[in-house]
C-alpha cells in the first residue's frame, strides 16, 4: 500500500496549488495528477454534474492503484466528497476540513470570511465544518467568480486585479472578519492582491497548505508513507496539455512539466 502513488485531481490546473504544497510537505511521495481541463469550470455547475464529473475523475485515477485520492478542488470537496467516499474504495481527502480547522483555530474573534466558487459558497460546507469545531463562529461567505478566469489570464496583480478584489472583499467588511479562508484552488495565486486589500490585520488561511499537512499526518498515522527517494510526478489532462503546461508554471512555480492527454474513451464514463 505504501508503494502506491497519491492521486490528486481537480477540475483543471487549480489543484496544482495543492500539488505545490504536497511537494513541499511530502517530497518523497509519488504523485499522479489529473486535471479535467476539458470540462473546467466546475464551480458554476449543478451538484449532480459536479458529483458525476468527480466520480469519473476519481475512477480514472484508480487505475494507478493509489493509496489515497486527494480531491484538490474546493468545489468537488464541498459538493461531492461524501459521494466519492461512498463510491471509491480508497481514502479520499478533500480540502475543506483542513482549511476550516485552521480558520477555526486561528480566528480570535470567531468572525471568519470564506471566498470560493458559487458551488462552494452555495454548499455551505465551510460554514458547517467551522461551526462543528467552533459553534460560536460567525461565518460569512462570498462567491468570487471572476477570480478563476483572472488567474488563468495571468491577471494576478495590477489595477484590474485590485479593483475586482476590492469589490468582492468589500462584501466581507460588514462583519469585520479577522480570518479569511481562500476556499478555491486558484486563490492562493492571488494572495498578494488579496493581502493588499484586506491589510495585515486579517489572517489568511490557504486550504492548499492545510490539506498538504493533513495528508502528511494521515500517511504517518496509517503507516503508509513512502520510503525515501521515491518521489516523482505525472500529469494528465483531458484537453489542451499545452495550456496546462503554460499555466503549470504559474501555479507550480515549475519551469516546465510534461503532460499526457487523456483521450475521451479512456476517461468519460469512468473506465472502471
Ligand atoms: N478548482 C475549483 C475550486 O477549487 C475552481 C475552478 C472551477 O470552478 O472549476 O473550486
Amino acid at each position: 500500500m505504501s508503494d502506491g502513488p497519491i492521486a490528486v485531481f481537480d477540475s483543471g490546473v487549480g489543484g496544482l496549488t495543492v500539488v505545490r504544497a504536497l511537494l513541499a510537505a511530502i517530497p518523497g511521495e509519488r504523485i499522479v495528477y489529473f486535471g479535467d481541463t476539458a470540462r473546467v469550470p466546475y464551480g458554476t455547475r449543478s451538484k449532480e454534474t459536479i458529483r458525476r464529473y468527480a466520480l469519473e475523475d476519481a475512477r480514472f485515477l484508480l487505475r494507478f492503484e493509489p493509496k489515497l485520492i486527494v480531491a484538490a478542488c474546493n468545489t468537488v470537496s464541498s459538493t461531492a466528497l461524501d459521494y466519492l467516499e461512498e463510491n471509491v474504495d480508497v481514502p479520499v481527502v478533500g480540502v475543506i476540513e483542513a482549511g476550516a480547522m485552521a480558520a477555526a483555530k486561528a480566528s480570535e474573534t470567531g468572525r471568519i470570511g470564506i471566498i470560493g466558487t458559487e458551488a462552494t459558497v452555495d454548499s455551505r460546507a465551510y460554514e458547517r465544518a467551522i461551526q462543528r469545531i467552533r459553534p460560536d463562529a460567525k461565518v460569512i461567505a462570498k462567491a468570487c467568480p471572476l477570480f478563476v478566469p483572472m488567474v488563468e489570464e495571468g491577471r494576478v496583480e495590477g489595477d484590474v486585479a485590485e479593483l475586482v478584489a476590492r469589490e468582492y472583499l468589500g462584501g466581507l467588511a460588514p462583519i469585520g472578519v479577522d480570518t479569511l479562508v481562500l476556499g478555491c484552488t486558484h486563490y492562493p495565486v492571488l494572495k498578494g492582491v488579496i493581502r493588499k486589500v484586506t491589510g495585515d490585520a486579517v489572517g489568511i488561511v490557504d486550504s492548499a497548505d492545510e490539506t498538504a499537512n493533513a495528508v502528511k499526518r494521515l500517511l504517518e498515522e496509517e503507516g503508509i508513507a513512502a520510503g525515501e527517494g521515491r518521489g516523482g510526478i505525472e500529469f494528465f489532462a483531458s484537453d489542451n496539455p499545452g495550456r496546462f503546461r503554460h499555466l503549470a508554471v504559474l501555479f507550480l512555480g515549475a519551469t516546465t512539466c510534461s503532460v499526457t492527454l487523456v483521450e475521451p474513451e479512456d476517461f468519460f464514463g469512468g473506465g472502471a
